[in-house]
């Protein structure tokens, strides 16, 4: 299955995708995760994007849509993939439209997680992430380590997103509403749309997601 998954930040897209990857066998593409990888090994790439995440604006559509390209050629596209993070505006949906056109590749379904504001704003205060790997993520009170400040999946040290703070967050909120929510209209003009709510338990979330994707 070839799926985008859209919500606001802290909706809990990357927990699900980690849940979802793996129900559906196919590779997980998080640009947000590609961009703090690079960041940690210190790439130009990296220290292009980290001023812009630091502020909560999205990085350019020049630099971000040729990473994402070149993740999905490296996971071979065909098999199916599930994008968490990207595309972000409707310029990257109309690239990603003649990506998989070029391929006669078509995508099968935008997940839509709703979630209300002042949800988000709890699980972000809390969120933890690991160092060695920003997929592996933890919430102090909703989602917490078995020890605490140590990544169960691999033992490394949990700390808070430099762009987790209270200012970023309504920066990252508003971003989300004036330019990635468009391409939810973008996507339900082809019929695309499945929206469900990322409330409850993430095992409740991702059995909910997995029985809409079925439809
Ligand atoms: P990105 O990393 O994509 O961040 P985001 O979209 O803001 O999403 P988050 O990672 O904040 O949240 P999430 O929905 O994945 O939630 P999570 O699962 O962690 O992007 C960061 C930045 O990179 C952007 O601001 C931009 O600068 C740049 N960028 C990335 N992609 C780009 C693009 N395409 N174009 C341009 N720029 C781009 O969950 C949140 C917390 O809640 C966790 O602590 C978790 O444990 C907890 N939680 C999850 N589910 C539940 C539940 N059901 N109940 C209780 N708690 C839960
Ligand atoms: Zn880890």
């Amino acid at each position: 299955m070839r799926i985008v998954l859209v919500g606001p930040p802290g909706a809990g897209k990357g927990t699900q995708a980690a849940f979802l990857a793996k129900n559906l066998d196919i590779p997980h593409i998080s640009t947000g995760d590609l961009f703090r990888a690079n960041i940690s090994q210190g790439t130009a790439l990296g220290l292009e994007a980290k001023g812009y995440m630091d502020r909560g604006e999205l990085v350019p559509d020049e630099v971000t849509i040729g990473m994402a390209k070149d993740r999905m050629e490296q996971a071979d596209a065909a098999n199916g993939f599930l994008l968490d993070g990207f595309p972000r505006n409707v310029a990257q949906a109309e690239a990603l439209d003649v990506v998989l056109k070029a391929d006669e590749m078509q995508l099968d379904a935008v997940l839509d997680l709703e979630v209300p504001e002042d949800e988000v704003v709890k699980r972000i205060a809390g969120r933890r992430i690991c160092r060695n790997d920003s997929s592996h993520v933890f919430h102090v009170e909703y989602n917490a380590p078995k020890t605490e400040g140590v990544c169960d999946t691999c033992g490394g040290e949990l700390y808070q997103r430099a762009d987790d703070s209270e200012e970023t967050v309504r920066t990252r909120l508003e971003v989300y509403h004036t330019q990635t929510e468009p391409i939810i209209d973008y996507y339900r003009a082809q019929n695309l749309v499945v929206t469900i709510s990322a409330l409850g338990k993430v095992d409740e979330v991702t059995a909910r997601a997995m029985a809409a994707l079925k439809k």
